[in-house]
């Protein structure tokens, strides 16, 4: 903005004084730029304010943590005074593929882009060759995009988390947590504790991707245990062993991080590592598709073949997001766990949406990772301003976020979120 002040300026005083000396003699008046020529140069180069037209693309508006970074993002577009239309792809690719071609067609002049198919490259690389067809500008959120594809136009971004992070920090909250209360949790007195794990859905675009992390020197390894004195004292002074993972093998990198995660801290702790409730499930992890219902489906399955009062009964919980998590924590409702008082298992997920948050109060959740929607919000609306200034969509991006080396991604952190005492 700042710049673009300036500019304006000194082009105010080169276009003043031409104005004046056209009042001179003949030769100055050659050696002076007619207006004409100045106009066309002040075009050229100080960007021109945009009047934008937005398109905001959800991939399905029946997701819980989307629409609280729609309320959030609604409010930032309306306080910046532009146009703009939501529109519900409502998990179907080739309905947002319709919807943003007709929007262009009407004039849209930007694409605010919830990508439906994370599965393969393509779909985003469609929309990115449309947007750079129609020369607009494309700022794709949330759900991730190769980087190859934010690489093919000079125009197009990502806004977003780091997807393992989560992952990542909920199984160190999640193995930590275990490890200091493992006999209460380990309700059939086995020495095991047995979970159940929901991930988020099915499709992988980080096919090649491979983590190799020493735990100590994981950031929120750090972070979680600086304020802890207890477990954490004698989880450090132990060995941290390396965890690989190859994510061809599993959906997204966040569903691959937990469990290994969670059993690094296990180990470290001279605690088994977790047992999946299911022996025969060879996958370990069951699609919920981020929804509570199908979560909830789930879960009631799983608890009328292991029963809470059974030999086997299901010790702790874990969802790739919060919605996931309630819909189990209803399903233990329905059996009398989980309601906030009395028999209790561990319920984790990843958002810390409203709902969980209170769950977490109410003691029916022990956790929660903090996916900051505003923050998501605010960052798109950043963006958002530069087109308005005309500016180039990434102008400025990498020195006030956190931008990946390899591509124009912004990357919101997490937090990790538990009830205060634990
Ligand atoms: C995740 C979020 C989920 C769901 C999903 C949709 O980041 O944790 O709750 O909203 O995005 O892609």
């Amino acid at each position: 903005m700042k710049k673009f002040l300036t500019l304006f300026l000194t082009f105010t005083m080169v276009f003043t004084l031409a104005s004046c000396t056209s009042k001179a003699p003949e030769t100055l008046i050659e050696e002076t730029k007619p207006k004409e020529q100045i106009e066309e140069i002040i075009e050229e180069v100080i960007p021109e304010e945009i009047e934008v037209k937005a398109g905001v693309f959800w991939y399905d508006f029946s997701d819980a943590f989307l629409s609280t970074v729609r309320d959030a993002l609604n409010s930032e577009l309306d306080a910046l005074g532009i146009q703009y239309t939501n529109y519900d792809a409502a998990s179907t690719q080739a309905r947002q593929n319709v919807q943003i071609e007709s929007a262009i067609a009407n004039g849209v002049n930007l694409l605010i882009v919830n990508i439906v198919d994370t599965a393969a490259i393509d779909a985003a690389q469609n929309i990115t060759d449309i947007a750079r067809v129609a020369d607009v500008p494309v700022i794709f959120f949330n759900r991730e995009v190769d980087d190859s594809v934010i690489n093919s136009y000079e125009n197009a971004c990502f806004v977003g988390t780091r997807a393992a992070e989560a992952g990542e920090a909920q199984g160190i909250m999640i193995g930590k947590y275990i490890a200091e209360n493992y006999d209460d949790i380990d309700l059939n007195c086995d020495g095991y504790i047995s979970y159940i794990y929901l991930v988020g859905e099915i499709g992988c675009y980080y096919s090649d991707a491979t983590i190799d992390v020493n735990l100590e020197d994981h950031p929120y390894y750090a972070a979680f245990t600086s304020s802890q004195t207890n477990v954490a004292t004698r989880l450090l002074n132990i060995t941290t062993p390396k965890i690989e993972l190859i994510c061809s093998e599993a959906p997204d990198v966040r569903s691959m991080s937990v469990i290994p995660y969670c059993n690094a801290v296990l180990t470290m702790a001279n605690k088994p590592e977790l047992t999946y409730y299911d022996a025969n499930n060879t996958d370990k992890y069951q699609p919920s598709n981020w929804s509570k219902t199908t979560a909830f489906e789930i879960m009631e399955t799983a608890l009328s073949t292991n029963p809470m009062d059974g030999d086997a009964p299901i010790e702790v919980v874990i969802a790739n997001n919060d919605d996931a998590a309630l819909g189990c924590v209803e399903a233990l409702n329905n059996k009398g766990w989980n309601t906030g008082e009395g028999n209790t298992i561990p319920v984790f997920g990843v958002d810390y949406t409203a709902d969980a948050a209170a769950a977490i109060e109410e003691g029916k959740m022990v956790g929660s990772i903090l996916q900051s929607a505003t923050g998501m919000a605010e960052t798109i609306a950043d963006l958002v301003e530069n087109v308005m200034n005309g500016e180039h969509v990434f102008d400025g991006a990498v020195e006030v976020f956190n931008v990946d080396e390899d591509a124009n991604k912004i990357r919101v952190p997490y937090e990790i979120k538990m009830k205060e005492e634990n």
